[in-house]
């Protein structure tokens, strides 16, 4: 088993895979080949038309993740956002939300949602507890096909529904000591390749294995079970519209090589993933708070050239290279005239969120800089600080940057990423060049085309 220590174990060891386990068992589900049939028939099926049609007399929930610690900040920013969303489960790393009666949410309204603190988020389907995968994988399949077949789907549709997916993946993810956390475990492969192998048609889910992963199609429908415990799993599905939804538990893969002097490396790459940067080669970028330079090293790899300033050491490796400038001195005490042509700023110093903005003010206020974006991390040395966030945002807003988002980096410690661009128009060039550059790699992330009609 993977999970942490103090976690119990308690799935029966021996039955797990079962030796009795027939592949393709579970063939028929009661409702789910029935809604495949209609979905092959009619190709697309009007998300917010078949949530809707469910009574609001059924209680509805969501289910969100997030890093471990961040319950109650999460919490928080729900209840500032949606006050009528009650808390209903929580364990660390995990919580629901109770929708109010009579009121539902459907899974684009939900997409439309976005949460500093949830790595993950979707409509609940409930618990499934037992110890025996098999018997997990069946329950599985009967509680997804009955929510489905209660939908009432529109009989003819402009779009297809696109391609169903799987994210199997876990509340708390395994740290192994200098590794990026890991959410989808070997436990997690063994579940998502029972469920697949066991799904009822071929088009509910393609290929029987999970990997090699894959992103998700853009706007596929994923089924999502969070592993809370080994034998109590918690089922649901989202749409997967933005990059981190179309991975399991919103971890975009990012690359830490051996060769990168600090985790910052894969930090700085989550965050230009997650929030679609537009970076160009030869583009200037500074970076305070650079030592010991894994950001940077990330953005010289990208074709960049970065001005580092930290009172600190920068590593040998990254100080030697030809199209980076250390400045050792504290950001404060910097000419501004060594701003001039700088695109792009970085931050990420060990000190409080008030006053790394007070730092990147006095950069950008500078008539020098027209910096496009900045990548700031806010530490929360205390949680208390989360709630001040709409202040830290409204802050940045004032400086002239119109698009700014938050989000605590699944990649990232006890701290918030903020992003910001002057330009919205900027996102839309930044995914651009993103789409462009997946469909130039095979296995890449572009959309999926949905599939023929059967027999078509
Ligand atoms: C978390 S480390 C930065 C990691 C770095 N971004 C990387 O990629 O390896 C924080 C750094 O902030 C620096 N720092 C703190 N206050 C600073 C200031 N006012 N100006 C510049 N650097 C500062 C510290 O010296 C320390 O090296």
């Amino acid at each position: 088993m993977y999970f942490p220590k103090g976690v119990p174990r308690n799935i029966a060891t021996p039955t797990w895979p079962p030796p009795s386990y027939i592949p393709g068992s579970v063939r028929e589900i009661k409702g789910l080949n029935q809604v495949v049939e209609r979905l092959n028939m009619t190709g697309m099926v009007q998300v917010p038309e078949f949530v809707e049609a469910m009574p609001s007399s059924i209680p509805q929930f969501v289910f969100m993740t997030c890093r471990v610690g961040a319950e109650a900040a999460l919490k928080q920013e729900v209840a500032r956002s949606v006050p009528d969303w009650r808390p209903a489960f929580s364990r660390p790393g995990f919580l629901t939300f109770k929708i109010a009666a009579g009121s539902r949410v459907d899974i684009d309204q939900l997409a439309d949602r976005q949460w500093t603190f949830a790595h993950a988020q979707g409509i609940c389907l409930g618990k499934l507890v037992g110890d025996q995968l098999q018997g997990l994988v069946e329950q599985f399949w009967s509680q997804v096909g009955e929510h489905f077949s209660k939908l009432h789907l529109p009989s003819s549709s402009p779009e297809a529904l696109g391609p169903f997916d799987l994210h199997v993946w876990q509340r708390e993810p395994l740290h192994d000591a200098g590794e990026l956390p890991t959410h989808v475990t070997p436990l997690c492969l063994e579940i998502e390749s029972a469920i697949r192998v066991a799904a009822p048609g071929t088009y509910a889910l393609k290929g029987t294995q999970p990997a090699p992963r894959r992103a998700s199609p853009r706007n596929s429908l994923v089924l999502d079970v969070i592993v809370v415990e080994p034998n109590e799993w918690w089922i649901g599905y989202h749409r997967a519209t933005r990059r981190a939804e179309r991975w399991p538990g919103g971890a975009i893969p990012v690359p830490l090589p051996d060769h990168a002097v600090s985790r910052a490396y894969a930090k700085l790459e989550e965050a230009i993933q997650w929030s679609n940067l537009p970076l160009a080669n030869g583009e200037l970028c500074v970076e305070i708070g650079c030592a010991p330079g894994g950001a940077s090293q990330a953005l010289l790899e990208r074709g960049l050239s970065v001005i580092g300033i930290d009172p600190a050491e920068v590593a040998p490796v990254v100080a030697g290279h030809p199209r980076f400038r250390h400045l050792k001195k504290r950001g404060s005490d910097v000419r501004r005239r060594e701003f001039t042509g700088v695109r792009w700023l970085t931050a990420d110093m060990n000190i409080a969120p008030e006053k790394t903005l007070d730092e990147v003010e006095a950069v950008v206020a500078s008539p020098q800089a027209a910096i496009r974006g900045l990548i700031l991390t806010l530490k929360l040395s205390e949680w208390a600080d989360a709630a001040r966030l709409p202040e830290f945002v409204g802050r940045v807003r004032g400086w002239g940057y119109r698009d700014v988002r938050t989000r605590q980096l699944v990649t990232g410690g006890q701290e918030v990423c903020l992003v910001a661009l002057r330009r919205k128009a900027l996102r839309r060039l930044g995914k651009l060049r993103r789409r462009q550059a997946e469909a130039r790699t095979e296995g890449g992330c572009a959309a999926v085309k949905p599939p023929a009609p059967a027999g078509g």
